[in-house]
C-alpha cells in the first residue's frame, strides 16, 4: 500500500534531486559564462550569468520546500564543470533545460501533487516554467551567436521564481506575476 509517509520520503527524496541539479547547473553557467567572456561572446556571457542567478533563485526555493518539510537541505556535492565553447556549451545548456522542462520538473510536479504539499508544488511549478523560459532564451543566443554581437548586454531575473528575461519593460514577472520592480537587472 501506499501510504502518506511514502509519498513523504518520495518528495523529499525528489526535492533533494531538484536541488542537487539547480546546484550544478548555477556552477556550470558560471563557469560557461567566464569562457563566453574570454571568447568575447559577451551577450552569452552576461545570459550564463543570469541564469545561473535565476538556478539559484530556484535553488534557495527548493532549500525552503525541505526545510518546510522540517527536513535538512542535503544535496550531492557540486562536479567540477566541463567547459567546452561557448556554441557547445549553449546546445548542452538548451538540452538540459529541454530536459527539465519536458520530463525532470513534470515527473516532480507528479510527486509533490500526490504528496498535497503547496509550498514544494509551488517551488517545483515556478522552476518548471522558469527552465521554459531559459531554454528560449539559450536557443535565441544560440541562433544569434556570430552575429554582431554588441561588448554589452542587459538581462533580468526574477528574485521569486528565477525567471529571465532581456526587458524589464514589464509590470508583472511572466512566470510568477510579482512586481517586475524586483527585476535584477544583470550583465
Ligand atoms: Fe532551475
Ligand atoms: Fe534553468
Ligand atoms: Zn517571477
Amino acid at each position: 500500500m501506499y501510504t502518506t509517509e511514502d509519498h513523504g520520503i518520495e518528495l523529499l527524496k525528489t526535492l533533494q534531486d531538484a536541488l542537487s541539479g539547480e546546484l550544478q547547473a548555477a556552477a556550470n553557467y558560471q563557469a560557461y559564462a567566464r569562457n563566453a567572456d574570454l571568447e568575447g561572446h559577451h551577450v552569452p556571457a552576461a545570459l550564463f550569468r543570469s541564469v545561473a542567478y535565476a538556478e539559484n533563485v530556484h535553488a534557495r526555493n527548493h532549500v525552503e520546500a525541505i526545510r518546510g518539510l522540517g527536513e535538512i537541505p542535503q544535496p550531492e556535492p557540486v562536479r567540477p564543470p566541463v567547459v567546452e565553447s561557448t556554441h557547445a556549451n549553449l546546445s548542452s545548456s538548451i538540452a538540459g533545460e529541454e530536459l527539465e522542462r519536458d520530463s525532470g520538473y513534470p515527473r516532480r510536479i507528479t510527486v509533490a501533487s500526490g504528496a498535497h504539499e503547496s509550498q514544494s508544488l509551488r517551488s517545483l511549478i515556478l522552476a518548471a516554467m522558469a527552465e521554459a523560459g531559459h531554454a528560449q532564451m539559450f536557443s535565441d543566443a544560440l541562433g544569434s551567436l556570430h552575429h554582431n554581437s554588441p561588448a554589452e548586454a542587459r538581462f533580468f531575473v526574477c528574485p521569486t521564481c528565477g525567471n529571465v528575461t532581456d526587458t524589464n519593460e514589464i509590470r508583472f514577472c511572466t512566470v510568477c506575476h510579482g512586481d517586475a520592480a524586483n527585476l535584477l537587472g544583470m550583465s
